[in-house]
């Protein structure tokens, strides 16, 4: 099994980064950092950082992630998902440490009928799309050994999610209506943090290259929110949680044109996990699967809102 002395991880407090801490403590000692200590925005902060930690591996799951907002701060957008992957690439170049970076399904136009493949042709639509694939070319044009692992509609029991969206508008609305002509794979935050632990316990440099990873399996944003009022309805009488007023078979099907966003998104955000699970022996969950065991992940006491 490879072992790693020191693994420097960003943005903690997010949904993939605070799901990996305990993983990866499992493979070497963890030093964990926050904004406050480690601003992406800085290119500064982020040489110092890793010159002070001098890690073996860097696992670098921060982000800008607010896909609409992106429309209206590309300049910031790109300054933490563009520059500051090269940056830190470089650093780690510098120190001998293996990166393993996160990137997005929005790299694709989304204008293929099947899953994508790596070697598949992207064409962004978004600023965060545009900006997220820029972090990857800034890493790739770092000759380090590196994973760039592609993932898709992210949620999990820490941070800000869609799951959680769902079950609170459910609580507080008489009526949900959810987009159903965009299609992908929903990906827990356990299940992309668990691979990557597999990933890094099997890693060698000649594995090195750009892998999707996402959950198995396929559905719509609608059929998502189904599924989550599903299991979210069956917790509510296990744990005596209040009952939402929508009920999952309530709720809407709308389009993409009934719900206009800033950001335009890909229709089709399927990506094959193929590679990975031939270079890693990595088998996704499906997305079911992975739901439910979030949904059990969850804090006992209270609802998630
Ligand atoms: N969320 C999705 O649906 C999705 C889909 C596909 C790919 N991805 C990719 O998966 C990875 C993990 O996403 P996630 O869902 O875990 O994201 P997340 O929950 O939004 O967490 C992102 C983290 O990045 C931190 N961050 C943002 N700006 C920063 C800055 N200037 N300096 C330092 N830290 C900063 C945030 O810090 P604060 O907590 O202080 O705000 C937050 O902890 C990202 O690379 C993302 O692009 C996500």
């Amino acid at each position: 099994m490879a072992r790693f002395k020191k693994i420097l991880l960003t943005g903690i407090r997010g949904q993939v980064g605070r799901s990996l801490q305990q993983p990866l403590s499992a493979l070497g000692e963890v030093i964990a950092v926050d904004r406050q200590q480690l601003d992406l925005t800085d290119r500064d902060a982020i040489r110092r950082v890793i010159r002070e930690v001098s890690p073996d591996l860097i696992v670098h799951p921060a982000a800008y992630t607010a896909v609409d907002r992106a429309e209206a701060e590309p300049d910031l957008a790109f300054a933490i998902n563009a520059v500051a992957p090269g940056v830190i690439a470089e650093e780690a170049s510098r120190v001998g440490a293996v990166l393993i970076h996160y990137s997005t399904d929005y790299v694709y136009d989304g204008h293929k009928s099947a899953p994508y493949v790596e070697s598949d042709k992207t064409d962004p639509l978004s600023v965060y799309g545009k900006s997220k694939l820029a972090g990857e070319d800034a890493i790739r044009a770092v000759a380090l050994p590196h994973l760039i692992l592609r993932t898709s509609w992210v949620y999990g029991p820490y941070g800000k999610n869609f799951m959680k969206t769902i079950i609170r508008l459910a609580t507080e609305r008489d009526a949900l209506r959810i987009v159903a002509d965009q299609f992908g794979a929903p990906t827990s935050s356990l299940s992309i943090a668990e691979a990557t632990a597999v990933a890094i316990s099997r890693w060698q440099d000649e594995l090195s290259g750009t892998y999707h990873l996402t959950n198995a399996g396929r559905t719509s944003w609608h059929g998502f929110a189904q599924a989550i009022l599903a299991d979210y309805e069956a917790l509510q009488t296990d744990r005596g949680w209040p009952v939402s007023r929508v009920k999952s078979e309530e709720i809407g099907a709308i389009t993409t044109a009934d719900y206009p966003t800033p950001a335009t998104r890909p229709k089709n955000s399927c990506l094959d996990g193929s590679k990975l699970k031939q270079a890693f022996g990595i088998d996704m969950p499906d997305w079911r699967v992975a739901l439910e065991r979030v949904m059990h992940a969850l804090e006992l006491e209270s609802p998630p809102v």
